[in-house]
């Protein structure tokens, strides 16, 4: 209906413009009230992942273009402003095609041996990113191995699946390598430490149900579990007491959900941070019952060849499509966090894909309108609890109440045609607030765009069809006004 009424105002010759009034922004607003007052999760935040040495492109960038990444992954005002980096710990002997590097080359004998450890100062380039996000305010990194090294291992390969040595159902001739699995995990992490970058979240498997020719480990949640009972106190002796243990890395969201009840079955529940889902065989729906928070820690689109289109026919690939698949995660499945795949990656690998949101093709780069869809969710900082939000006709909408006591709500228009957006949020604390918008469509990236505040309080911006739009609401001081 209102679309209708707004078809029928720009048909006039007085609003011709492809840019509403401020007028027609009043007439017609599609309201979303906001209510601090039912909370849901908490966020921990967005994220990507360099692994496989991708970072590696990035630290090859020279002046001034390494920084125009670096902001447009990190920069929280002028990029994604992304949170958690996933950082993988390599587990290969060498670091040849997708390979990383692993800290221990060579185990000793036994299980109960002294490892030798090499830290090679670089990580595949992971180092140097994880420092410089370190300078851009994250405080989330992930290190997740893939596998353990391939001499702790039934199959003697950190590749080809294979099982830990000791876990149920692996028996090794060289022991029981568990403990010296958790001592190798805790290492990288103190290297890290020395390295001025602390690991804040830790995950031992990778897509555990998969064996790939590049690293992998296979587990079920109950496995999981019995490592799990080994690494935490671990951690715990080695003064690594805030350290989130992450489980599993599965495929997708319906072997998740038998790890998160095997994991709680086999008593390690507590001990897990967040359990972790791809969504590659099988999409995220519903909620996990667990008490452990959820993050979707890898997805992308693997199939379509390089797209940078914000809307084309809800292609794959399209950032409208990613800025929903974000959005259902959190709104609709409980997600405290959402890691897309690879933050960067080359043309050659893969066939140029859309595993990635910037293409980085030697000194030149090319960002995808996925990197502005998770730009959107910049203004939901770490800490940010989900608050309630109704939707409005043809749209989604999802608000937070960040730890700095400012509110965002983040708003997609499923409708084809301009929507007028108007936020209220109930509460003394945004009595009378200042609110600030910026949005992303086909032509616009992030673009801050005027807001109207009217005398109830409601704050009223537009937004073009399939666009995004985020609002920033921080209560306004009054004495000061
Ligand atoms: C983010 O970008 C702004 C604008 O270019 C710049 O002033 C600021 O220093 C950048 N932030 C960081 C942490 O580099
Ligand atoms: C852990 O912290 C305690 C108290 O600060 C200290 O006495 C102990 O040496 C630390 N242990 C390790 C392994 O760093
Ligand atoms: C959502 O996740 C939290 C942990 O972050 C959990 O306590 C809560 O029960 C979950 N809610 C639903 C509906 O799954
Ligand atoms: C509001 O502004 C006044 C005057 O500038 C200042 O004294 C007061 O601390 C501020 N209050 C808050 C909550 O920021």
């Amino acid at each position: 209906m209102h679309f209708i009424q707004l078809a029928a105002l720009a048909a006039t010759p007085l609003l011709a413009s492809a840019a509403p009034s401020n007028l027609e922004v009043r007439q017609s607003v599609q309201k979303v009230t906001v209510n601090p007052a039912t909370k849901y999760q908490t966020m921990d935040g967005f994220g990507f992942s360099a692994a496989f040495q991708r970072a590696n492109l990035i630290v090859n960038l020279k002046e001034p273009k390494q920084t125009e990444v670096l902001d447009l992954l990190f920069n929280t005002t002028t990029g994604a402003g992304f949170s958690i980096l996933r950082n993988g710990i390599g587990s290969s002997k060498d670091s040849s095609k997708d390979y990383m590097n692993t800290i221990l080359p060579t185990c000793p004998s036994s299980a109960t041996g002294t490892p030798d450890y090499k830290w090679d100062g670089k990580d595949s380039g992971q180092l140097f990113l994880s420092q410089k996000a370190v300078s851009y305010g994250v405080n989330t990194f992930y290190a997740n191995a893939w596998s353990a090294p391939g001499c702790m291992k039934t199959n003697n390969n950190d590749a080809n699946g294979g099982t830990l040595c000791g876990i149920s159902g692996a028996k090794c001739s060289s022991g029981d390598w568990k403990q010296a699995y958790a001592d190798y995990l805790v290492k990288y992490v103190q290297v890290y430490a020395e390295n001025g970058v602390k690991v804040t979240h830790l995950g031992f498997l990778n897509e555990p149900d998969l064996t790939t020719s590049y690293a992998s480990m296979l587990s079920s949640g109950t496995q999981a579990a019995e490592f799990i009972k080994v690494l935490r106190p671990t951690l715990d002796k080695a003064n690594l007491t805030s350290i989130g243990i992450n489980c599993c890395e599965a495929t997708g969201w319906s072997v998740t959900s038998q790890h998160a009840s095997q994991l709680k079955s086999a008593g390690a529940l507590d001990m897990v941070y967040a359990i972790t889902s791809h969504e590659y065989t099988s999409r995220i729906s519903g909620t996990l019952s667990t008490e452990a928070r959820a993050w979707q820690t890898e997805y992308s689109d693997l199939n379509g060849g390089w797209s940078t289109a914000w809307y084309s026919n809800g292609g794959s690939g399209d950032g409208f499509t990613w800025a929903n698949t974000v959005f259902n995660g959190v709104v609709n499945s409980n997600l405290s966090a959402y890691l897309f795949w690879e933050g960067v990656q080359d043309r050659a690998t893969n066939n140029n894909n859309n595993e990635k949101l910037i293409l980085i093709d030697g000194q030149k780069y090319d960002v995808s309108k996925r990197l502005w869809a998770f730009a959107q969710w910049r203004l939901v900082r770490p800490g940010a609890v989900r608050i309630a939000a109704s939707s409005g006709s043809n749209l989604k909408s999802a608000a937070f109440a960040n730890p700095d006591g400012s509110v965002a709500v983040v708003v997609i228009n499923s409708a084809s045609g301009t929507q007028n957006v108007g936020i209220s949020v109930s509460g003394a604390a945004v009595a009378s607030p200042k609110v600030r918008a910026w949005y992303t469509d086909n032509s616009h990236d992030m673009s801050e765009t005027e807001v109207t505040v009217g005398s109830d309080g409601t704050a009223s911006a537009s937004v073009t069809g399939r666009g995004m739009i985020s609002f920033l609401v921080t209560a306004r001081n009054a004495s000061a006004v």
